[in-house]
């Protein structure tokens, strides 16, 4: 065989030349567990252990979360004489590799935290200088998630930050879903898809309905005001890479019904599935709107839209999100404080999605509709739509074509 041939041959079965995000990761938004919205840095072996256990009895993992991710303050203060990330000895004697080997044999992944910067956040070691030799260690001790953030980054580019970082990882050999966590500064989402899985949109997401809460230089909010900020990066969202609108506060405080509507958003806005509550003492309440699979599907599906708001009437906000198939979901959420009835007439509102092409008169040729809290079918398009809602809580639908 001529030498060209067999060269042209080990190329095709060898992996790219150059240094790239690993492909073929993440084509559905990422489901999983973080520490950081309700344990910060007061994390340790057994709590983790703990949550592991809690994917496999409460039925999280068979919802399809899989991402155990310690964040913030899991390492030691300084480095190891060689320059190595440590475990902080105190909060896990076991180390890393153990702790990974125990929740992969339960079928479950693992994901770590580290920053960019010089320092992590809450000023543990960060990888600035470090990159390779930290990704190595990485896929030593079988990490499968990183989330990268961005504190004490004096000087450095964003994009080639995350672009290094990806780089170290992809020459460490193991895959990893890379989570950038820049808060949406260098507007991530346009070069994101190049770099890593999903990106976050904003600073700290907060326990709220509706509230924004100032830190000097940057502020956290609440669902809604979060959803506000990046209405218009629709477009940049999909398989394999994913607007992240942060790890979710369901269980952690807000109303039944809130707590419904926030997990219902993230679902429609293909965000990353990521639970921020203690999963372990979670009520029977939080875990049913957690584990709510029609819901999951939603947000699992495989064309990857993000929802846009489809409607605005007055006191409903409607939003679509087209699925693979032809189907659709749609939510209608009562933005008021009190109880309301909805009426939707179906035949007002040609449902329209130039981004996925797709345009269809409901009144004319009529959907299945299908109640996705109530588990029900609750008739055809070709009638209007009618509920009473509750204040800040919601009607969830799925639309499927009926056949003639
Ligand atoms: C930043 C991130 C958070 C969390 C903390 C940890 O604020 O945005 O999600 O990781 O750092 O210190």
């Amino acid at each position: 065989m001529p030498r060209i041939r067999l060269l042209l041959i080990f190329l095709m079965f060898s992996a790219p030349l150059f240094p790239q995000k690993f492909e073929g990761l993440a084509l559905t938004p990422p489901m999983g567990w973080n520490s950081w919205n309700t344990f910060a840095t007061d994390i340790h072996e057994e709590l983790i252990k703990g949550v592991a256990d809690a994917f496999v009895e409460f039925g999280y993992k068979e919802a399809g979360y899989q991402y155990i991710v310690l964040d913030d303050g899991w390492m030691a203060m300084e480095r190891d004489a060689d320059g190595n990330l440590q475990a902080d000895p105190q909060k896990f004697p076991g180390g890393m590799k153990a702790l990974a080997d125990y929740i992969h044999s339960k079928g479950l992944k693992f994901g770590l935290y580290n920053c960019a910067g010089s320092k992590t956040c809450a000023g543990y070691p960060g990888s600035r200088g470090h990159e390779y030799q930290d990704a190595r260690k990485y896929a030593e001790w079988g990490v499968d998630f990183l989330k990268y953030d961005w504190c004490n980054t004096e000087n450095l580019n964003a994009k080639g930050a995350y672009q290094t970082m990806r780089d170290a990882l992809y020459a460490a050999g193991r895959p990893v879903v890379f989570s950038i966590c820049e808060w949406g500064t260098d507007q991530p989402w346009t070069w994101g898809a190049e770099m890593g899985h999903l990106w976050r949109t904003s600073g700290d997401i907060v326990n709220c309905w509706d509230c924004e809460i100032g830190h000097g230089n940057w502020s956290s909010r609440g669902v809604w005001p979060i959803i506000r900020l990046r209405e218009g990066i629709r477009r940049f969202s999909g398989p394999g890479h994913w607007n992240d609108f942060d790890m979710m506060e369901v269980g952690n405080g807000m109303s039944a019904a809130e707590d419904r509507v926030h997990f219902a958003m993230w679902a429609m806005l293909a965000s990353p599935l990521i639970m921020g509550n203690d999963v372990r003492s979670a009520s029977p309440e939080t875990v049913k709107t957690l584990t709510n699979k029609a819901v999951i599907a939603v947000n699992q599906d495989k064309l990857g839209a993000m929802a846009f708001l489809f409607s605005d009437e007055g006191d409903f906000e409607v939003w679509a999100k087209p699925l693979a198939g032809e189907e659709w979901a749609l939510v209608f959420v009562n933005m008021s404080e009190e109880s309301r009835k909805l009426d939707f007439d179906w035949g007002k509102h040609p449902l329209e999605d130039g981004l996925h092409h797709r345009r269809v008169q409901l009144d004319k040729e009529p959907y299945a509709v299908r109640d996705l809290f109530k588990h029900r079918d609750i008739g055809t398009t070709a009638t209007g739509l009618k509920a009473t809602v509750p204040a800040h809580d919601l009607v969830m639908v799925r639309l499927k074509k009926q056949e003639n």
